[in-house]
């Protein structure tokens, strides 16, 4: 069995590679750009872990491991995109660096790419594995609607945020470990919990996610410091002030919601300080994280077994990066 740094290093060490040709080059270097920037590489781990459950990991979860992260960094792409982000992992973004047209484009190159790598494995596996992988860009498509949705949408429940975030984030997680234990031979008890497992996951990684991006140090999250409260996200953060405001402060934050004036971040901060959002913040993901641990402890595997999982489970809580 394998811990987290392991696996990310036993992965970036296949992973690494060329995975485009050479020409037309304006396509192919921002790709290359963009995948030389690392990240974390969680969701092929997830799917290697997954795999490992059941016994050695096998090389179809190698090949679903790479299709996960091709698939994973063009939503980050066009994500971008959409969200009009200047950074990410510290560097320039592909549309801010090279142009819009040429991200759209090679986010879709990417992604094709990643197809070819689940036409790569046991035939027998393709359909299943195709059919969850399907479903699941589907979601995303609809979570990241939801979230651009949600920008101008006044008022949005925590509800709609959970299925919003659910969609956009967590499915990709919960399929990750799912994909990789169907190709370990889980049963469909084993399956189902993992699935639900990784939705718990996802929702407390993004929960942090949403967090970092309002209090986390730049330098570390490698992203622009406070950009989703310029685009007026609906994260929890905001979700929670607009519900528990009340008089002088619920006024400025609405008034600040209107425009984006020099001082926006830093009063939106203030006033998430003053709301307590950090406590609930925390409540959140232990939830989430309590949540998730039980539904590994509900599969039948044996316990040692789970545990690289459990520990990634409670160091993403804690991430920073
Ligand atoms: C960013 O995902 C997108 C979200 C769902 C929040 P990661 O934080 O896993 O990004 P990288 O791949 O490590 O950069
Ligand atoms: C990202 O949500 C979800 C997907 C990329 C599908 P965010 O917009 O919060 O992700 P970051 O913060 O840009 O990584
Ligand atoms: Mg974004
Ligand atoms: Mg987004
Ligand atoms: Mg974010």
């Amino acid at each position: 069995m394998h811990t987290f740094e392991e696996l990310s290093t036993l992965f970036s060490e296949k992973f690494d590679i060329a995975h485009f040709p050479q020409e037309p080059h304006t396509l192919y270097e921002p790709n290359n750009y963009f995948l030389s920037l690392g990240g974390k590489r969680l969701r092929p781990v997830l799917c290697l872990m997954a795999n490992e459950l059941f016994g050695e990991i096998n090389q179809d979860a190698w090949n679903v491991a790479c299709a996960i992260e091709l698939f994973h960094n063009f939503t980050l792409i066009h994500d971008d995109i959409m969200d009009k982000a200047p950074l990410r992992r510290g560097k320039q973004t592909v549309h801010t660096r090279y142009n819009e047209s040429t991200a759209i484009l090679a986010g879709d190159v990417m992604m094709i790419r990643a197809y070819e790598y689940i036409n790569s494995i046991d035939i027998s596996l393709i359909q299943r594995i195709m059919h969850l992988f399907n479903h699941t860009a589907v979601e995303v498509c609809e979570g990241q609607q939801l979230d651009m949705d949600f920008e101008q949408k006044e008022p949005v429940t925590f509800d709609e945020y959970l299925k919003m975030i659910t969609q956009k984030t967590s499915v990709l997680l919960a399929a990750s470990l799912q994909m990789g234990g169907i190709l370990g031979g889980g049963s469909l008890g084993n399956l189902d919990l993992l699935y639900q497992a990784g939705k718990k996951i996802g929702l407390a990684f993004q929960v942090q996610d949403d967090y970092l991006d309002a209090f986390g140090d730049p330098e570390k999250f490698g992203k622009q410091a406070g950009g989703d409260i310029l685009a007026n996200k609906k994260t929890f953060l905001l979700i929670r002030a607009l519900e528990t405001t009340t008089g002088a402060q619920k006024e400025e934050l609405e008034a600040l919601l209107k425009g984006n004036t020099p001082d926006k971040i830093a009063r939106v901060l203030k006033i998430y300080r003053d709301c307590g959002v950090d406590d609930w913040a925390q409540q959140l993901k232990t939830r989430f994280l309590n949540e998730a641990l039980e539904h590994f402890d509900d599969m039948a595997v044996l316990s040692k077994r789970k545990l690289p999982l459990k520990a990634l489970a409670q160091k993403l809580v804690k991430r920073e990066q």
